[in-house]
């Protein structure tokens, strides 16, 4: 039976800003900066987040960002964004701040963008409640050097921002992990905990790469599922997967939603929790990738329970708001598990 996941309490600890800005809500920057000639309606903005392949999708999230003009913009983004958490009951989320696009093409200052966009975050917790924190994300493709001169800019921000992470996307097929080392080394050093994309598109040396890093978290990840020892190296060194299993059908990573491999780091053990990733340019939302996993992947509705709260488990938080969110969410999700006949996990 379908099951709406909406109002069950979540995290989201894997989605970027950018990739997030709801399609009419970037039809109002189009407007706003009169370049209706490449996209004259809400309808054309939809239709262009559609993918050949990832290297495809990497170029339209190029085009998403152009229209991030002013500081404003971030911070119109940033609270457009957060409302749709809220809409779906996530009480906690992390989402990152591109600073490769933005800064390389756009020619933004770092500092004011990520300023912006935490105006717009505190004013949706001051409104709605939710629990916000700040990614620092970089791409592989701008190199090492851009991403260590980004965390520089970014330092004095520190105790003005809730910055909780440094993370990195981009072309992973194409820059191999061993020559960011210094990068990461840089943001442990700066006290940031760590998440890094690694096996969404290359095979399982590229998660082996990134677990040199020493990450907390790990992006996808998903084709650690084609090595035993992999799956058995996450679990023992207790680093969580963010599986995007829309995002994945959608850049070509798993040829079919069917096929995806969650259900096999599930059953090996490997630490998982559920985010969307891009859900504006993918069609998505957390609640939805829930309902996927259920309904296409076959997962029982008391392991998703349990992975919403891993969500809280693994989220990049203090402990005192982990406690806090952790003994209500036992309490709210126990109600939701009982209303709907599903087995609240233990
Ligand atoms: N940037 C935005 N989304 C991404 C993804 N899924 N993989 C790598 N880089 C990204
Ligand atoms: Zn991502």
């Amino acid at each position: 039976m379908p099951i709406d996941f909406t109002s069950l309490p979540k995290t989201e600890l894997h989605m970027h800003l950018e990739g997030s800005i709801p399609v009419e809500a970037l039809f109002a920057l189009v407007k706003k900066h009169n370049r209706l000639d490449e996209a004259p309606s809400v309808e054309h903005v939809r239709r262009r987040y559609e993918f050949d392949d990832f290297a495809h999708f990497l170029e339209v999230y190029k085009w998403t960002v152009s229209f991030l003009k002013t500081v404003d913009d971030y911070e119109f983004i940033a609270y457009e964004v957060a409302r749709t958490l809220v809409k779906q009951n996530v009480w906690f989320a992390e989402i990152m701040v591109g600073l490769g696009n933005s800064v390389m093409y756009g020619g933004h200052d770092p500092v004011a963008i990520v300023r912006a966009a935490w105006r717009g975050f505190k004013a949706a917790e001051v409104r709605h409640g939710i629990r916000i924190r700040v990614q620092i994300a970089a791409g592989r493709d701008h190199g090492a050097d851009f991403s260590l001169d980004r965390l520089r800019d970014i330092e004095p921000l520190m105790g003005e921002v809730d910055i909780c992470a440094f993370n990195m996307g981009g072309s992973e097929h194409v820059h191999p992990l061993p020559q960011f080392a210094k990068v990461f080394r840089r943001a442990h050093d700066m006290g940031l905990k760590v998440s890094v994309h690694a096996g969404e598109v290359s095979g399982p040396q590229d998660v082996y790469d990134a677990l040199d890093l020493h990450p907390q978290r790990i992006g996808h990840g998903i084709r650690s599922a084609l090595d035993p020892m992999l799956m058995d190296d996450l679990k023992r060194r207790d680093v969580a997967l963010e599986v995007c299993p829309v995002s994945n059908e959608c850049t070509g990573a798993v040829a079919r939603l069917a096929d995806h491999p969650l259900p096999r780091l599930i059953q090996a053990g490997v630490p998982v929790t559920l985010s969307s990733d891009d859900p504006a340019m993918f069609h998505t939302s957390v609640s939805r990738e829930y309902e996927v996993a259920h309904e296409v992947l076959g997962i029982d509705t008391s392991t998703l329970v349990k992975i919403a709260r891993e969500g809280f488990r693994r989220g990049f938080m203090d402990e005192a708001l982990r406690k806090e969110l952790l003994q209500k969410f036992d309490q709210e999700a126990r109600h939701w598990c009982n209303a709907r006949d599903i087995v609240f996990p233990e």
